[in-house]
């Protein structure tokens, strides 16, 4: 079967190629989505009398027999299929002749495809914040194992003033938390049903029930203008890297950290050997690149955001093709994080304190601070005492 929109002349297969592009390997994960949508939608329309209580039937079996398939991996969408919503429409009219012919009824691909975004963002947004809560509770681990420990606390890369494993991981820890915070009011914003809104201009004619098919689906509201539907496809996108990027800022941080603190001049951490690399050359080398990778990845993530940003910029209202290029650049934020937060938790759980060393590292001019603030609590006005300890560090 074809294409949705076949016209008199047969389209250029080069142009097909080129503008499909990895939409048909992308929209695999939609399928599941996109099922839902639909059964939703059709639901809708048997409410509205455009669909019978049979025709409906007949359709829900069908697009649940097509997620079962997809389960199995056997619901392959082809270069030829252009999209998840054509393989699945076809597959509908196949089956179900005239009756399959009566989905896409009240809807556009233009809002088929956002629903169906929005249900798999959701569904991401979710498993990230489960990574994010188990890096926590790694972190959390770690400081419970090795609390009392004191170790240097640097600025510029110089020793500083004492710090401890507490006071480090918990820095983490209150900034994943935020991080939650941010994950949380993304989720909200997404959570917009846009189906129902067509091309962008409504339906004409018919009375879409737009409240029921957002009640089927579980968003927690109906975005209202059907043009602003189509406006918040990019824009929706930039804030879930943006949120993404936050996260991975503070990875990237405590990457770093793990990598000074494990240095052999440092070696306060330990990463355990098995989370470590060799050298071709250099026998002895145990690398951390797992942390250098995780690390790496926060640039990834920004570039992400930025690619993301770019491509609504100076769009008129309204969909454009332009706007199919914004998936690929989310999913792989998706899979990028969530990738790296799961292997670095796992490092993380396991990462040791060398005691001994973190007790030797501890030297005088960590505690000149200390001291200066033990002469005004006798009296010394602080000018004065941070003179008085400097000279002995000069
Ligand atoms: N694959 C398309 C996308 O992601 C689906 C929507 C197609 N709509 C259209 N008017 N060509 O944007």
């Amino acid at each position: 079967m074809g294409k949705l929109w076949e016209k008199k002349t047969k389209p250029d297969p080069h142009v097909i190629k080129f503008t499909v592009g990895k939409d048909y390997i992308l929209d695999q994960r939609l399928v599941k989505y996109d099922c839902l949508c639909s059964i939703a939608h059709a639901k809708m329309l048997n409410r509205i009398s455009v669909l019978s209580e049979d025709e409906l039937l007949g359709i829900v079996k069908v697009l649940k027999e097509i997620m079962e398939l997809d389960k199995e991996g056997k619901f392959k969408i082809e270069i030829q299929d252009e999209d998840s919503h054509t393989k699945i429409e076809n597959f509908l009219v196949q089956k179900l002749g005239d009756v399959g012919k009566k989905i896409h009824t009240g809807r556009s691909r233009n809002d088929q495809v956002l629903c169906a975004l929005r249900l798999y963002y959701k569904d991401e947004l979710k498993e990230i914040e489960k990574l994010v809560n188990s890096l926590i509770a790694s972190i959390k681990d770690f400081v419970e194992r090795y609390k009392k420990v004191k170790i240097p606390g640097f600025t510029h890369t110089r020793k500083a003033m004492v710090s401890s494993i507490k006071l480090w991981g918990e820095s983490f820890i209150e900034a994943l938390r935020d991080d939650l915070k941010i994950l949380k009011s993304t989720f909200n914003l997404i959570d917009q049903s846009p189906l129902g809104t067509g091309a962008g201009y409504g339906i004409p004619v018919l009375k879409i029930d737009r409240n029921y098919t957002k009640k089927l689906l579980g968003f927690k509201r109906v975005q209202r203008n059907p043009m602003y539907v189509q406006n918040s496809r990019g824009k929706f996108e930039g804030e879930i890297l943006s949120a993404l990027s936050m996260i991975m800022y503070d990875v990237n941080k405590l990457s770093s950290d793990i990598i000074f603190f494990s240095m052999g001049d440092m070696g306060i951490f330990k990463i355990p050997e098995e989370f470590t690399t060799g050298s071709s050359i250099m026998p002895h080398k145990k690398n951390p690149d797992v942390f250098e990778i995780a690390r790496s990845k926060y640039s990834k993530i920004l570039s992400l955001e930025m690619r993301v940003k770019m491509v609504p910029l100076n769009l008129i209202s309204g969909y454009h093709r332009d706007l199919q290029e914004t998936k690929e650049i989310v999913f792989e934020g998706f899979d990028t994080v969530k990738e790296t937060l799961s292997v670095i938790s796992k490092v993380v759980k396991k990462l040791k304190v060398n005691k001994e060393r973190a007790k030797e590292l501890l030297t005088g001019e960590l505690f000149a601070t200390e001291q200066v603030y033990k002469l005004v609590k006798n009296g010394v006005p602080f000018r004065e005492a941070y003179k008085i300890i400097k000279e002995k560090y000069s």
